[in-house]
Formats: structure tokens, C-alpha cells, sequence
């Protein structure tokens, strides 16, 4: 649709997590105009959804070597060496800074950081805050951070549609769908030098996620429709540990951190049994998709639709001082992890893939940035270490305002004017109604979740492919046709993968198979 307004800035952020915030700050403190577009309010992304925490080579005798290795192992293979390197040298100043803006990590009573430990990493290294709150508490510290900027300009409400581009190609703004926010009410344009996609995952492609409403993947699908490089869509990330809440369970189910098994919970059978040990020298502290895949097995073998989690021997106090949000959230549901073991089930919680990019954040359109959830730096390879992606969210966030700083004094960021002239934009899609999220959701948890096949993908793809469109433009469609753009990506990707990795499980294909598929699915494929 045609801009109805249009505004112009140095660099436009989508997306208000810690990637996005931490962008804007830093482009800030480099003199340039930034503007934050984020869809509902300020602090409402994944980022303080996020429990465990931010694992960092913190504690005395960690080393970013070992974190390094830690990460490679859990990335089943095809992590970018180089970005884990920077992700892991980088990220104990990065939390460091963090902390100097304000956010507040537990402490011991010598004033150090605590530290925890969560599934495939060798050593105690998570840092957390407000026992279970990290997100919280990070997201708290940035908002009032970007709050105390009066310079710095803010778009609640709105919904981005399309990336657009100038005669070179080069990312020049973009379109977005605004709602009640005064004079910019409607379908309009933000101008920008450049443009940052920070809009986080996806998880609302499935039935039962982790991931709160707003994921409905609206970055990857902006860079699909944009024609920039998305890749390693096919490994979606199912937490072990989603609290299990009956058959018909939608949407956003509350998380029980791994932190709970770093802190020594047992993942039990309705007898008792401890089904992860032996399966894995770390047992339920294994990578996140052995344990997905063993809770899923161990489901199958008992006709059962849920497991347990068992920390009734932490006892009253450690749950009420450790994991506050935690317990609130089972017992809001009537269970009391003190004096019983908690159902919990996989569902779907972060994508590793997303939209390819180099070490600086820049994807492969000139001018069009990504970072956090939304992006593929090459840090999670096929199954993300636990706690790394608040970590990947601020360091790339960092190099990507280095970047623009540098770009900027060197007189290389093309200038915008106010006119749409010189604007193009992007290919209109044809909208699906609002009702189509719930059937995508279906397909994608019947035939393209934790356990996929030939068969199973090919009947999600064709029920994907059977859902008619020519819905009238509002958030809800707009929504509802990312979703389906992103779920067919993925399927599409999960179809081509035929081996199982990571957190990419294919029946009929169950092996890991480096001779052919030590390679990333790229999006657009190749004829
Ligand atoms: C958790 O607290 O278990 C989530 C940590 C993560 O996903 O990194």
C-alpha cells in the first residue's frame, strides 16, 4: 500500500529487544538519529521472557576457549567458527557494559557475579538476575536507558510491512502499519540510512511455544519478500521444559528454565525414572535437542503426552529465592513444584536461523542490518547453546552500531531525503485472513515440529499451499501471511535437509550425514 506519511531518520531499528535497544543506544552515542519501531509497547519482545540467563566466560577458570567449544559441540557442526570466536571473546566485556548501564545480575556476598549452569555447557556460566528474570531485568535497564535519550525517537503499535530500496538496491526505509499513534496512524514510511531488523523469532509458527504473541516472524518474512539471504530456517529450537498445561494448550506456555536442571531437578516418568541418565554423559544437563528428543522418545515409548520435572528436594526456600517466576507460574496453574514434580513437554522456543549475516551485522542487501533472533550469524549452527542468544543479541547489536559509527565518519552512509522518490517499494503480497494463524500452526506442529519425515512435510507443505489468501490489510493478516511465508520457508528447508541434526529430527532419515549436508539451506535456493 502507498505510504500515507513518511518520516526520515540515520537508522531505523524494528524491534525492541535487547538487539534492538542496544543498536539504537550505541548509534546514539555515535551521533547518529535512530528511531525504534517495535509492534505492541517498548518492552514487550522475548528478551524478558527470558529466564536462565546470559552465559558469558565469566566465573574464575572459565575461558572463552572453553565456551567456544561448548557452543561448536552443541552446533552439531555448522557453526560459523569465526562468529562463535567473536561471540565469546567479545561477550564478557559486552555483559560487563551491560551491567555499567544499569542492569542489576544476582551477586554473592562478596559482590561477585553468581553463576549457573544450563544444558551443554561444562562449566557454571550463566549469569542471571532476579533469580528467573534476566530478560526482565536486561529489558528494564535498556528501556529506562532509551527512556532518559529524549533524542532518540520511538514508533509503538507498528507493525513494519516491506523493506524499501533505492535505484542501487541499497535499503533506504521502510514501510509500516501504525496503530493509534496520532499523526502517524495508517500505512506509512520511514526514511532511514540505514535499517536494522531486530524483531526477534518466530515461535508462533507452532502450536505451543515458549515465544509470547508478537513472534510471528515478521523480519525473516520481510527479508524473504526482499530477496536478502535467510538460512538454517529448519533448526527451530524445542525447550525441553515448556510446563505441560493439557492436549489443548495454544500460544505462549510458561518456560521452566533449564536453569531448574542446572540447579539439579530430574527429568522423571510418571514411575519415577530417571530416562536421561545414560543417554548422555551430561544427562538432563545434555544439549537442549538430546533432551528434546529424549523426553520426546521416552513420551512415545509410554503413550504419555507429557514428562516431569522433579525439584521437590530444593524445598520451599530455594524455589521462592531462585525461581520466584517460576513458581508463581505453576502455581498459578495449580501445581506446586515443592510437593510435586512439574508435567513439562518440549514447545517450540528459538529459531537458530534466520537472516544471514557477517560479523557486522550486515545481511546481503546493502544498508540492511539484523541482529538477535531474526538473524543468522553463524553463532548457533544447527542447535543453539542454551543462554548464548541474549549474549549474541548484544554483541552483534554492538558491532552493528560500530559499523554504522565507522560508516558515518568515513562519510560511506548514503545520505536520505524526505521525499519518497527515490524509494521503491517492495512487492505488495496477497494478504491471508486472520484465521489462517491457527490452521498454519496446526500444520506446522503436525507435520514440521520436533519429529518431521518426507511424508509429514510434504502434507504441511500442501496444506500451507492450500490456504487461500485476498484478506484485507490490518495487522492480523499481515501477520497471519508472515507466518505462512516463514512456515513455508521452513518446511521447504526441512524437506531438502535429509538427515537428522541438531534440533532438526528426520525419521525416515535418521543419521547425521556430513558427507552430504555439511552445508547450510539457503534461501532464495538456488535452481
Ligand atoms: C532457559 O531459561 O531455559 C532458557 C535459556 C535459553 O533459552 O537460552
Amino acid at each position: 500500500p502507498a505510504p500515507g506519511w513518511t518520516t526520515i531518520t540515520d537508522v531505523v531499528v524494528i524491534g525492541s529487544g535487547v538487539a534492538g535497544l542496544t543498536v539504537a543506544l550505541n548509534a546514539r552515542k555515535a551521533g547518529l538519529r535512530a528511531m525504534v519501531v517495535t509492534k505492541a509497547v517498548l518492552d514487550d519482545g522475548s528478551t524478558r521472557w527470558a529466564q536462565g540467563g546470559i552465559a558469558a566466560a565469566l566465573g574464575e577458570g572459565d575461558t572463552p576457549e572453553q565456551h567456544l567449544q561448548d557452543t561448536l559441540v552443541a552446533g552439531a557442526g555448522l557453526c560459523d567458527e569465526e562468529a562463535v570466536r567473536t561471540l565469546v571473546t567479545e561477550g564478557p566485556d559486552a555483559v560487563r557494559r551491560l551491567i555499567e548501564a544499569g542492569a542489576e545480575f544476582d551477586l554473592d556476598e562478596d559482590g561477585e557475579i553468581v553463576l549457573t549452569r544450563e544444558g551443554g555447557h561444562h562449566r557454571r556460566r550463566i549469569a542471571h538476575a532476579g533469580g528467573d528474570a534476566t530478560g526482565a531485568e536486561i529489558e528494564r535497564a535498556l528501556v529506562a536507558a532509551i527512556e532518559a535519550d529524549p533524542g532518540l525517537e520511538l514508533i509503538e503499535h507498528a507493525l513494519v510491512l516491506d523493506l524499501l530500496t533505492d535505484a542501487d538496491g541499497h535499503a533506504s526505509g521502510v514501510t509500516l502499519h501504525v496503530m493509534g499513534e496520532g499523526q502517524r496512524d495508517g500505512v506509512g514510511a520511514i526514511l532511514a540510512r540505514a535499517v536494522v531488523l531486530a524483531t526477534g523469532g518466530m515461535g508462533q509458527v507452532f502450536e505451543a511455544t515458549s515465544n509470547p504473541a508478537v513472534s510471528t516472524g515478521d523480519g525473516v518474512a520481510l527479508a524473504l519478500r526482499a530477496g536478502a539471504e535467510v538460512t538454517d530456517l529448519e533448526f527451530v529450537q524445542f525447550h525441553p521444559t515448556v510446563l505441560w498445561l493439557g492436549p489443548d494448550a495454544k500460544g505462549q506456555q510458561p518456560l521452566v528454565s533449564e536453569a531448574v536442571r542446572g540447579e539439579g531437578a530430574h527429568l522423571v516418568d510418571a514411575d519415577g525414572v530417571r530416562f536421561m541418565v545414560g543417554q548422555h554423559e551430561l544427562a538432563e544437563l545434555a544439549p537442549r535437542d538430546i533432551v528434546a528428543k529424549g523426553i520426546v522418545r521416552r513420551m512415545h515409548a509410554k503413550g504419555t503426552r507429557h514428562m516431569y520435572l522433579d525439584g521437590r528436594h530444593f524445598g520451599a526456600a530455594m524455589w521462592e529465592h531462585r525461581f520466584p517466576t517460576i513458581l508463581a507460574a505453576c502455581r498459578a496453574n495449580g501445581i506446586d513444584p515443592v510437593t510435586e514434580p512439574i508435567p513439562v513437554a518440549p514447545a517450540a522456543h528459538h529459531a537458530s536461523g534466520g537472516v544471514r549475516t557477517d560479523l557486522h551485522g550486515r545481511t546481503t542487501v546493502p544498508g540492511l542490518y539484523a541482529c538477535g533472533e531474526v538473524a543468522c550469524t553463524g553463532v548457533h549452527g544447527a542447535n543453539r547453546l542454551a543462554s548464548n542468544s541474549l549474549l549474541e543479541g548484544l554483541v552483534f547489536a554492538e558491532r552493528i552500531a560500530a559499523d554504522l559509527a565507522a560508516l558515518n565518519a568515513a562519510g560511506r552512509l548514503p545520505a536520505r531525503t524526505v521525499t519518497t522518490d527515490a524509494a521503491r517499494a517492495a512487492t505488495p503480497v496477497p494478504l491471508l485472513p486472520a484465521a489462517a494463524r491457527g490452521e498454519i500452526q496446526r500444520l506446522m506442529s503436525t507435520g514440521a515440529g520436533v519429529i518431521r519425515s518426507a511424508d509429514s512435510l510434504a502434507a504441511t507443505a500442501k496444506g500451507l499451499a492450500a490456504l487461500a489468501d485476498g484478506a484485507d490489510p490490518s495487522v492480523e493478516t499481515w501477520e497471519a501471511t508472515n507466518l505462512h511465508q516463514v512456515a513455508t520457508a521452513l518446511t521447504t528447508s526441512a524437506a531438502l535437509r535429509e538427515e537428522t541434526r541438531g534440533c532438526h529430527w528426520r525419521e525416515d532419515f535418521p543419521d547425521r550425514d556430513d558427507a552430504h549436508w555439511q552445508r547450510h539451506v539457503v534461501h532464495p535456493l538456488a535452481d
